[in-house]
Formats: C-alpha cells, structure tokens, sequence
C-alpha cells in the first residue's frame, strides 16, 4: 500500500503499527524516527526487523550504520506516523515544518520537511490538542493530516513490548476537519484496517468528550484508588489481601505516568467536569449508605449491572465477542425431574404491567435470560424502579399507566421480536418519543406488521425502507383513536402491540385473531384489574381503567419444556418429570402434536397458578410415527418447530407440515435452517414455502450444522444428538442464552453428553 512508511517513535504502539504493516503487506520499508534518548530501542527496533532503517535525532549516533538524515528518512514516504506521546507532536509538527538547516554554497536555507505527497497521521489519545498544536505550528490544519486514534494498547511500553496484532478487532477513531482530504481519510482508513482494526470516524471534539468518559477518568480513578490506599499505614496489609477484582480494576495504574499527565493536561476540558460528576454519585452512594438505603443503593448497583450487560450485548463486535460451540456426543437418555426456567411470554408481560400498575408488584419465577431482561432494563430505562432479579424474583414499584418518563437513549432490544413489538405499541401513545433498536436477527424482522395497523390509530412510526428496526416513535399522547382491526396473521406479539396502544386511545380498540394465538396479555391484564372484553376471537380494550399491583407466579416455559419433552420422547429408555410447567391452552400444541405422533406425555397434578394454569408432565420414550399436522395447531406450537422437526425426523414415516411460514420470520429462517441442518445430518427433509415435508426413521447421522444464531435451533440440533450414530456440532449456540441460559447444564444433568465450547 505505501512504498515508505516514516514512524516517529518507535515504541509499544509505533513498533506495533510498524509489524502490522509489514505482516500485512503494507509498506514496502518502515523507517523509524526518535530522539536521543530513544537511540537504545530504535537500534533494537532495527535488529529485531520491526524498521528497516533508522533516524536518530543526536550527533552522538552519526556513525551509527544505518544512520540516515532527516530529511533523506522521510523523503518520498508516502506515510509519516507520529507515534510519540501527545505532548511531543507539537514539536514533532515544528521539526518537520522547519526543521533544519543546510547551507548550499555558503547560503543557508530552510528547509521543509512537510510533503504534500505524503500523508500525515498520528495515533494521539487526545484528537483537539493535535488539531490545535497543527494550528499554531502551520497557522492551519494542512489538509494532509489525518488525525487518528487507535483504541488499544497495554501498560508496557518500549519496541520489546509491540505486538503484530495489537490492533486486530480493536477500534480506530479517524477525526478529519472539514478540510482533510477524503483520498487521504480513505487511504488511513484502508490502512489500519489493513492492520485488522475496526475504524469509525467522527469529529475530534466528540472524539475526545467520549474518550474522556471511558479512557481518561478511569485512569484517573485506578491511579487515586491505588494512591489513596497505598499511602494508608497498612498498606502491606492492604495490599497482600487484594484479590483478581482489584487487580482487574487498577490494572491501568500500571500505566505510564508521564504519559498520562500529558493526556489530562490534553484533555483537561472534557476531563474536569467528569471528575466533578463521578464526586457527585460517590457522594450519592456515600449518602444512601449511611442513611442505611439499601433499596437506592441495590438501584444503584442492580442499574450499573444490567447497563454494562447492555453495552456488552450491544457494543462488542461480533468478531470481539465470544462464540459458543455445543459439542455433542451421540447417544444417551434423559432421566430425573427438573424444572425448566420461567416463561418467557408472561416474564416480559410481568415488567410491562408491573410498570404500568400502581403499586408494588412481586414476581416470582422471572426468566432470567437476555430477552426478557432487554424488556426490563428498557423499562428501567423509562424510569421505572425495578429491584432484582435475584433467584427469579423481582420487586416492581409501578409508575400508573402515566407514569413513564422519556428514556435518555435509545432502548436496545437485543434479540427480542416480543419486547419490540409489544413496546411500540406501549410507547406509540406516550407524551414522549422514543428509538427502538435490536441485534442483526431483530433487525431483519418484519415490523409493519405492528407499525401499520399502529398508523391506522394515529401513531407516528417511522421504520427502515424495508420495514424494519430501528423504530423511531413519535409519542402521540391523547392523538391515538381505537380500530376494529382483523389481524391478517396468528400473532400473540400483533394482538399485544394493539392492546397496549388501545390503552392509551379514544374509543375501543378490537382485535380478531385468525386462529387462537397465547392470551397472557388478556390474561395478565385482568390479574391486575384492567378491564379486557373476550368475545370470541375478538379482544377489546379502551383507555378506561387503571391497572392495580398483583403478585405474579411465571410457570415454566413450555417452549423450553418441549426440547426436553422430545428429547425424552425419542431417547430409549427415558423417563423424565418437568416440574410446573405453563400449559395454557394457547400453547399446548406441542403435547398434542407429540401425542398424535404416539409420545407418552402424561399431565399430573393440574393446578391453577395466577390466573395461569400449570401441571408437572411426565414423558417416557415411545415409538414415534408421522403424521400430517393439523393446521389448526401451528399458531399454538409455533416456537416448538424446531424441535419437533426433530421428532419428525426420528418419527416412522412422512411427517408433513404446511400452514406455518411465520417460521420463515422469526429468530431465524426456521424452515430453512431447520432443513439445511437436518440435510446435512441425513435426513431427508424437504423445505416448502409454509412448512416442510420429513422422511423419518431413517439414521440420524453426525456433522456439524449452525443454528444461524437462533436460540431454538442450537437446542433443537442438541437434542438430535441423542437418537445420532455420530457426534454433533452445532455453531453458533451463544444466542441460547437468550431463552435458556441454563440448558447446557440441565440437559447433561439429565443425561445428553454435551460440551460447551467459548471460542
Ligand atoms: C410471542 C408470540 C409469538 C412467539 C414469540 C413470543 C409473544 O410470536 O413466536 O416467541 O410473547 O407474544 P408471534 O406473535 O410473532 O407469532
């Protein structure tokens, strides 16, 4: 890419810049440039090949070998580097503007050293006082500088210390001016990612108002904690009893001071008025402890928890993150009793309707899982106090249906069609706006369904060209008029959107559902004494009404209970009691369907629990047989798909599905992937556009197949592995988490052979 690459500094960050470059072909020769008091690790830059030649700014080094002049060190570079502290580039701008002398026959001149074939960047931790230093050097930023900032580092310094993947996955901030030429912008764009890093652009001032909040206080913080507690007497003391948490969090104390003053004088703007904010919430924690509010202060710390989960979930790039690989071994049986985690339908109805209630709600039984907690942090969000989750359990202090506050940020969804279908419908109505936003699946999933019938109420929702995420909400409080809408498709999440938005409008608002499809938003609302008006397959709300606290008992999630339900259908000699299960009629499809293919599911100990009702099942494995699946019960399995694909597969006979191509939009494409999977492991099974047709009985064979990030088809695929005649592997499994963080350990507890892999 560059013929000659210049390098001022040619330390830890320098030296790394230099071996990315020329491991990924970069640039043809790397010349490093330092001071006199660097010459020790410039000459061990060249010995160990990191530059191919060397500038060293001092008459004491004249003779060095490979000594060259400034000005023949950077002639014809197409690049010049400024690798050195940020306090240092302003002299470093001035050396190259003036930066010597030479006398031709007895005259002297100047010389510039500035090129304008050449492009000039840096790497400095603060962006403004770069620009400002090119400023008063050149009295104006030459339009071939382009200021950068690679977001990566480690607390050793010095050419030993560089690593060639430094900047591998790691963030790379361009900072132009609106006069930096954009060929120029490109070509360091190109470059550092050449070198693998991830580059966004913006402008210096954002730049360094961010990087004050996540780089420059925490230093300030590790360097004062250790201060602080190092200058205490019992320091030793102290210090012989600190574990990996301090360890972890003054790691970064370990940094280079000098360095470090020069950033905070660099960014001292931007830096001071955080300091001032972080002493107001040390102060606020101060207060809550010794007036003895632990509630305020489990607030504070449960808030902090689940934020940092959000930007984790949010903010790491895929590549950054890790991923999950199930290893399974073929064979086995499921044996014991267990009980699965709670539903994940009523858990984020739980947080809604908590919210909107006046008075306190106690959950027991929340699914703790990505999903249903994107609901809750969205709704902690909106400034509703929510203490827990702890062992299931939550304390929800309701706000009144008018009382949520406008969120500061948009609200991340994660992977959850439930939480942002069912949110736009709440948020259409309020007196404030709001931005819905979610992971790549979510993303891709259709929204007009819900955005459409919202406008015929009046919402203002704007979407992509295509329909989807993310949803910009204009609140339309009080503007919103009730519809008598017929819902073109069975969906649960379309008929909740619509309720939670006729709440909130004039006149009644009426759905009808083309086929039953889970009623726990009815039924919830009546739990908490809101009136809901069932009429057939037609549900009608009007904003008149108030919702009262309740007590809720969240079952166990058939969805998740049907994995195992299969699992032990189809595994000889299993025998297996899940514990509390949710069978509301709406969502029992997966029994009937299983019964009719010869499972034996038995329903013991029936009870109702909260308006919900609940039983323990026991199953043991049968012969199974094909069938054609009666369409009337595709919208009440319609999540256990995956899975019963699998006890088609494992099914005597031709198993047929039609009816169901809402499989092809949720999580994934589940007809699709479900088929490519079961292909691969032998099965003959053919996709059609609304379902799919499986020749069962055959052998099951091992491979590796991915679950394309579906939650349902990594379980799915796992619970094959017990009727296998070889090894499974299944891709892509960190999604699991998202319904049913625990299945890798409950399922080897009963009795599949499955490793867990975090690459
Ligand atoms: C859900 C409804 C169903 C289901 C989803 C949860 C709900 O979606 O697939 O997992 O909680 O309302 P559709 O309404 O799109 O069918």
């Amino acid at each position: 890419m560059f013929n000659k690459l210049c390098i001022f500094g040619v330390g830890l960050i320098g030296g790394s810049v230099a071996k990315a470059a020329r491991a990924n072909g970069l640039a043809k020769t790397i010349v490093g440039i330092g001071r006199a008091q660097d010459a020790d690790n410039l000459v061990r830059a060249k010995e160990l090949g990191v530059i191919d030649e060397c500038y060293i700014g001092s008459p004491r080094f004249k003779n060095f070998n490979n000594y060259k002049s400034f000005r023949d060190s950077l002639a014809h570079a197409d690049c010049v580097v400024i690798a050195t502290p940020v306090a240092s580039i302003e002299d470093i701008f001035k050396a190259l503007k003036d930066g010597g002398h030479w006398s031709v026959k007895g005259k002297k001149n100047q010389i510039n050293y500035w090129s304008d074939t050449t492009i000039y960047t840096d790497v400095g931790s603060t962006k403004g006082s770069v620009i400002a230093a090119a400023e008063r050097v050149f009295g104006f930023v030459p339009n071939n500088l382009v200021p950068a900032h690679p977001i990566a580092g480690a607390e050793q310094s010095g050419v030993e210390a560089a690593l060639v993947d430094l900047f591998t996955n790691k963030r790379l901030i361009i900072t132009p001016t609106t006069t930096t030429n954009s060929d120029d912008v490109q070509k360091i764009r190109n470059f550092w990612q050449g070198m693998g890093a991830v580059v966004s652009e913006m402008d210096a001032q954002h730049h360094d108002s961010i990087l004050a909040a996540t780089s420059h206080l925490p230093h300030i913080l590790a360097f004062a904690l250790v201060d602080m507690l190092g200058h205490k007497d019992e320091q030793t003391e102290i210090f012989k009893y600190a574990a990996g948490g301090f360890r972890d969090f003054t790691r970064i104390a370990s940094s280079d001071p000098t360095m470090w003053v020069d950033i905070c004088k660099a960014n001292k703007q931007e830096i001071l008025p955080l300091i001032e904010q972080l002493s107001a919430e040390l102060a606020k924690i101060h207060g809550l402890l010794a007036r003895d509010d632990y509630q305020q202060l489990f607030s504070t710390f449960a808030y902090a928890k689940s934020a940092r989960q959000r930007f984790l979930n949010q903010f790491e790039d895929p590549n950054m993150t890790k991923s999950i690989t199930f290893h399974i071994k073929n064979g086995g049986k499921l044996q014991g009793e267990a009980r699965v985690p709670g539903d994940k339908s009523m858990s984020h109805r739980s947080i809604m309707l908590g919210s909107l209630a006046e008075g306190v709600t106690h959950v027991k039984g929340f699914l703790e899982a990505e999903d249903a907690l994107a609901t809750l942090q969205a709704f902690r969000d909106m400034g509703v106090e929510i203490e827990g989750p702890v062992n299931g359990e939550l304390t929800i202090h309701g706000v009144g249906k008018h009382g949520l506050k406008a969120p500061k940020n948009e609200l991340y969804l994660g992977n959850s069609g439930t939480s942002m279908r069912l949110l736009s419908g709440l948020l259409a109505g309020q007196p404030f706006n709001s931005v819905l936003t979610g992971d790549k699946s979510l993303s891709g999933r259709p929204m007009k369904r819900v955005t459409e019938p919202l406008a015929l109420m009046g919402a203002d929702i704007k979407t992509t060209e295509k329909g989807t995420a993310p949803l910009y909400i204009t609140g339309k409080a009080g503007q919103l008029t009730g519809i008598d809408y017929v819902m073109p498709m069975a969906s649960a999440q379309v008929k909740s959107c619509l309720i939670l938005a006729g709440m909130y409008a004039q006149g009644a608002t009426s759905v009808t559902e083309p086929a039953p499809t889970r009623d726990h938003t009815e039924r919830m609302l009546a739990g908490f004494s809101y009136p809901v008006k069932k009429d057939g397959s037609k549900v009608t709300v009007t904003a008149d009404g108030k919702l009262t606290a309740a007590d809720i008992d969240v079952p166990s999630d058939i969805s998740s209970a049907a994995f195992f339900l299969v699992g032990a259908s189809i595994a000889e000699g299993s025998d297996l009691l899940l514990k509390h299960v949710g069978i509301n009629p709406t969502r029992t499809g997966v029994i009937d369907i299983l019964r009719l293919m010869g499972a034996n599911i038995e329903v013991l100990n029936e009870r109702e629990v909260g308006g919900e009702p609940v039983a323990d099942l026991r199953v043991r494995s049968a012969p199974l047989k094909g069938i054609d699946i009666p369409e009337h019960l595709v919208p009440l399995a319609i999540d256990e798909f995956p899975v019963l694909f699998v006890a088609a597969a494992c099914a005597e006979g031709q198993t047929r599905l039609s009816g169901a191509e809402e499989l092809r939009v949720k999580e994934s494409d589940r007809i699709q992937v479900m088929a490519d999977g079961l292909q691969i492991l032998g099965v003959d099974a053919q996709p059609t556009e609304d379902g799919m047709i499986i020749q069962g009985g055959g052998n099951i064979g091992g491979g590796t197949v991915t679950s394309h990030g579906d939650h349902r088809i990594a379980m799915a695929f796992s619970i094959a592995g017990l009727r296998a005649s070889a090894a499974i592997t299944v891709l892509d499994c960190a999604n699991v988490n998202t319904s049913f963080p625990e299945f890798k350990d409950l399922v080897k507890r009963l009795g599949l052979d499955l490793v867990c892999e975090e690459s």
